[in-house]
Parts: C-alpha cells; sequence; structure tokens
C-alpha cells in the first residue's frame, strides 16, 4: 500500500494505471475510520481494479465554532486498518488548498509531541488560525448577506480575493440548503468544493459515499451530473452499532451517558420505520414522534424533517420514497441519522 501525499503525485499515480489499463475506485473520507467507512471500500472493489482512500479533515466544511480542531484523527491505526484491506493508495494531502506554498510541510502535531492534545495531525496552528480567520470573514458576509432584503440565504461572499487563500467554490443551490444546510451554511460549499478537487486530482472512475450522509451523497451526485465529472457515484447503506447507534467518527467523543442518549436517534426512526409500515402516512406525526423521543432522553434536536429522497423536498403526506432524516446534539457532539421509507 503505497501513501501518497502530494497532488501531482496522485494524478500521476492515477494515469499510470488507466494507461495499464485498471480502473480506478475512489473513497473520500477524513480517517478515524470505523466499519462504516471499510464498507465503502469493500464496495469499490466490486466496482474497479484499485481503490485509493484518501484521508483529509476538510477545514473549509468546518464553521468557526465547529469542531475542525477537535476532529478526530488517528492516522497510523487507519493505515493499519487500510493495509489490512489491501488499499492500493491512501492519499493523505497536508493542504489541499495550497498552491503558493510547498504542499508538504513538517508534521507539527508530532514534532511538538502532541498527540495527547489532540492537534490535528496534519495542520499547523499557523495555517488553521489564518483559515478560522478567513473563515470567520465568510460567516459574517454569510450573516450579512442574510439580513438583506433580497439576499439569498447564506451566501457566503466568495469573491473577495484579499480574503482566503481559495475563491473559487461549488455550491449545489438548491439541494445544499435544507436539513443540514439550514444551520452549516457553508457545510457543503466545503464538501462539494473539496469532492470535486479529489475528482480532479485522482481522476477515479468510480468513487464511493456512505448513504449515512444522505445529503451529502445526493448532493454529491447532482455535483458530478450538473459539471459532467466522467465519474461514477455509489451510494452504501448506512451501516450502525449493534445497538442501533449510527457509526460516525464523532461518536468516540460522547461521555457513556450521552452514547446512551444518543439510542433514543436510531430507536425513534425504527418507531416510526414500524408505524409507516403499519400504514402511518402523516408526516408531520411522524416528525413529532422523533422529536418527542429525543428530547426527552436529554438529545436537543437540530432539526427533523421527512423528505422526498431524491428532491430533499418535505412532505405532508408519504406517498412516494422518503428519507427520515435526523440531527441532534448530544451534549458538544452533533450526530446525523436516517432512515429510508417507502409508502405504505
Ligand atoms: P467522513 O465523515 O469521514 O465519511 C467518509 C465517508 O464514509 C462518507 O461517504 C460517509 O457517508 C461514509 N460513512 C460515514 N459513516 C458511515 C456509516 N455509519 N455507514 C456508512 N457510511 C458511512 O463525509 C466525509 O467524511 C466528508 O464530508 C468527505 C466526503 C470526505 C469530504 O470531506
Amino acid at each position: 500500500m503505497e501513501v501518497i501525499k502530494e497532488k501531482k503525485k496522485m494524478r500521476e499515480w492515477s494515469r499510470a494505471q488507466r494507461k495499464a489499463g485498471e480502473s480506478v475506485a475512489l473513497v473520500p473520507t477524513m480517517g478515524f475510520l470505523h466499519a462504516g467507512h471499510l464498507s465503502l471500500i469493500t464496495e469499490a472493489k466490486q466496482h474497479s481494479t484499485k481503490v485509493v482512500v484518501s484521508i483529509y479533515v476538510n477545514p473549509t466544511q468546518f464553521a468557526p465554532g465547529e469542531d475542525l480542531s477537535t476532529y478526530p484523527r488517528d492516522l497510523e491505526g487507519d493505515l493499519h486498518k487500510l493495509k489490512s484491506l489491501d488499499v492500493d493508495v491512501v492519499f493523505n494531502p497536508y493542504d489541499l488548498y495550497a498552491h503558493n506554498g510547498p504542499e508538504e510541510t513538517p508534521d507539527v502535531a508530532k514534532e511538538a509531541g502532541s498527540k495527547k492534545r489532540n492537534l490535528p495531525e496534519r495542520w499547523s496552528t499557523a495555517a488553521e488560525q489564518e483559515e478560522k480567520k478567513s473563515q470567520v470573514a465568510d460567516l459574517q458576509d454569510s450573516l450579512e448577506e442574510n439580513l438583506k432584503p433580497n439576499g439569498g440565504m447564506a451566501v457566503a461572499n466568495m469573491h473577495d480575493e484579499n480574503k482566503g487563500r481559495h475563491e473559487t467554490w461549488i455550491r449545489v443551490e438548491r439541494l445544499e440548503k435544507p436539513l443540514c444546510g439550514h444551520n452549516r451554511p457553508i457545510f457543503f460549499r466545503g464538501v462539494v468544493t473539496v469532492v470535486a478537487k479529489l475528482f480532479n486530482i485522482v481522476e477515479p472512475d468510480v468513487a464511493v459515499f456512505g448513504k449515512k450522509d444522505y445529503q451529502q451523497w445526493r448532493v454529491l451526485c447532482r455535483m458530478a451530473q450538473d459539471l459532467d465529472f466522467a465519474v461514477e457515484i455509489i451510494g452504501c447503506p448506512l451501516l450502525r452499532e449493534d445497538d442501533g447507534l449510527a457509526m460516525s467518527s464523532r461518536n468516540v467523543r460522547l461521555s457513556d451517558t450521552e452514547r446512551q442518549q444518543a439510542l433514543s436517534i436510531s430507536r425513534s426512526l425504527k418507531e416510526i420505520e414500524a408505524l409507516v409500515k403499519m400504514g402511518e402516512v402523516d408526516a408531520n406525526l411522524l416528525v413529532k414522534c422523533i422529536i418527542e423521543k429525543i428530547t426527552a432522553a436529554g438529545g436537543k434536536v437540530d432539526y427533523a424533517k421527512i423528505v422526498e429522497q431524491d428532491t430533499l423536498r418535505e412532505v405532508d403526506k408519504i406517498k412516494v420514497p422518503v428519507v427520515a432524516a435526523v440531527a441532534a446534539h448530544f451534549g458538544s457532539v452533533r450526530l446525523i441519522d436516517n432512515v429510508e421509507l417507502q409508502p405504505p
């Protein structure tokens, strides 16, 4: 298994593979891998002869105050898992947005012996501060934009050359707005842009994503379609722990109590799934069930919605395939989960 850190080398590797008649699948991740991530790799192997897994904690999808600096990391453990799955390449760039300075900079976290402090492994403090500054400015613009009578919803000003290092962003204008996009206005902009960059660097034939992040998967399918990326996008089922909790890198940040409380999310989804199977089609009533159950357990619901699977538009009655999607906070940890439902 090869670990590649430079964009140029990554692209050269991919092109050489394709020239030799191989096909390449890409599985983008932010690391701290669990069985949910690994299931995507197994799926990727069904669709291509070579598999690239990217590990990159993408700073632009975190707003100031979100958990960029505490996002769990364990590169060594990840590499170990990926090796045992016979992955061909791990693409682990230092900074995907840098084009002036060197892509490679010293591994600050390791040098400082700071693993215990959970510092980002390949993200220097100075770079992080710079990114934070840029994000604060973006967010302020975004808020100002919202206050304007004709302002679009949370459109960050992305066109000020002086602000950040990066000034080209992709937005999937409608699909990015509901659900997670509502309270995280710059999240999908960051996700979509970084995935497009990865597509351009790795040039995969296939890319595999999890339906755990249901809206992310839909938004990325749309981006690839709208921008004519020659990449087949595959969506994989959500994997759960034995007790039902959706697997997530963030689960390790839950206390034992929060971990127990968080089970209310999957339990509420299971409950409404059973109700729908018994003939219940009233989406508002089902959403109320979800919110009550999570709130009673001590969670703070960010959103609970029942939306059409393809358009993500909210429904009143379940007459077409829908997805019930939830985001809720337990302590400082924000979790998402969903269940696909067919009309009874
Ligand atoms: P990350 O949260 O690391 O997830 C990487 C991939 O694993 C995503 O496609 C996600 O949907 C999938 N995944 C996570 N938990 C899963 C589960 N329990 N079952 C099935 N699949 C699961 O999502 C991201 O990273 C980033 O936004 C990224 C796409 C890499 C862009 O930065």
